[in-house]
């Protein structure tokens, strides 16, 4: 009798070991700035880039503050959703375990990181590219000691990496005259500064075990509220949107690069640069009426630099493509995110391409509460 009892236990755990080993879940690692941080700058207390106050979030959910800067979904959320894979915990959240990241992978992106180290100084809290490689390098640890390495190697292989920075590395470092960078470097320095230092981290992922990797290029990011009300015309400015194209063409190369140089992985680069474009320039095409200031601001003073409890708020926020100075709303990452999957032909050529079922963070204009009524 014991001696059967034994031998159950034993089969039993022969063969969970071996389930571990084969039936590893797909989830997703994501490396980015505040366009995809989903709660680490919420704990991160000194970190002075926040979304942790009302209204962001108001369209996810319980409306509360999730860490996300913006009202709803940002454009990782969704093209998860879209695909089939859970959406990854912030790092930083107090539930994140093994067992957790097992099932859902996990989330490193930090609201005013960049590609670079001093990118962002000013924010004081926050995590760089290579900041959150190295937590990704915690990460493994923790997951060989929990599953053993083959297993761990094979979960990591099979992993899915979103590499997502890049526009602080100019609006907050490069474009701005406080940081050191911004006088030592010129056009043509800075971007083989840029893209040889995401170079070198891209390998390093590669080096970890990363095989699935896509790449985000960046938005007209001249156009957002902010650098528009810091113009004198209050148009787009244009210096800051022709940097965003000339590092848009040196990354897709550099991600080419790296596709030829390492066969044994897929590298994919999505920009949605002029889906932005034409969407802020005709907005009304689109199903928006405002494309150059933002949802959430502060009566009429501007830049109003973020969203607070004071800030008023615009009557249909699915009509805005900005929600605050810096970001999108969950309506205008929607447009973007369908855009990157058209790019990539993530739901033709994928495994698994079923649209997930509804997500739950629709924006509901018509119910949410607004502090203003205009
Ligand atoms: C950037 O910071 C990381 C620590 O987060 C450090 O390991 C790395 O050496 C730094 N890179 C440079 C170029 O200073």
């Amino acid at each position: 009798m014991d001696f059967n009892l034994a031998l159950v236990i034993v089969v039993i755990t022969i063969l969970g070991i071996g389930l571990d080993g084969c039936h590893s879940k797909v989830v997703q690692f994501i490396f980015g700035d505040s366009l995809s941080d989903v709660g680490n700058n919420m704990h991160l207390s000194r970190s002075l880039a926040q979304a942790s106050l009302p209204w962001y979030g108001i369209d996810m959910g319980n409306g509360l503050p999730n860490g996300r800067f913006t009202n709803g979904r940002t454009v990782a959320d969704i093209i998860g959703d879209r695909t089939g894979l859970p959406r990854p915990p912030a790092f930083l959240d107090p539930s994140v375990s093994g067992e957790v990241i097992l099932e859902n992978g996990v989330n490193y992106a930090s609201g005013g990181g960049g590609i670079l180290n001093e990118t962002g100084a000013y924010f004081i809290q926050k995590f760089s590219l290579d900041k959150q490689i190295e937590l990704f390098q915690g990460t493994q640890e923790l997951i060989r000691g929990k599953i053993g390495k083959r297993a761990a190697d094979k979960f990591f292989k099979e992993g899915r990496y979103v590499v997502a920075l890049g526009s602080n590395d100019f609006i907050n470092n490069y474009l701005m005259p406080v940081y050191r960078d911004s006088w030592t470097y010129n056009d043509e320095t800075f971007m083989d500064y840029l893209i040889g230092t995401l170079e070198k981290q891209l390998k390093l992922l590669h080096s970890l075990g990363a095989r699935q990797l896509v790449v985000f290029g960046l938005g007209p990011m001249g156009c957002i509220p902010l650098q528009r009300v810091l113009s004198t015309t209050g148009n787009c400015r244009e210096k800051a949107n022709k940097l965003a194209l000339t590092f848009n063409k040196a990354v897709s190369e550099l991600v080419d690069d790296l596709g030829n140089h390492f066969p044994d992985s897929t590298y994919r680069f999505g920009d949605a640069y002029d889906v932005v474009y034409d969407v802020i320039s005709n907005p009304n095409k689109y199903g928006f009426q405002n494309s150059d200031s933002p949802c959430c601001s502060f009566w009429n003073i501007r830049p109003a630099l973020t969203c607070v409890p004071a800030s008023s708020l615009c009557k249909d926020r699915s009509k805005y493509v900005f929600w605050d100075e810096y970001h999108p709303t969950d309506s205008a990452n929607e447009l973007i995110a369908d855009e990157l999957i058209k790019k990539f032909g993530l739901l033709n050529s994928d495994q698994g391409g079923a649209p997930s079922p509804a997500p739950d963070a629709a924006p509901s204009p018509d119910v949410a509460p607004s502090p203003e009524d205009q």
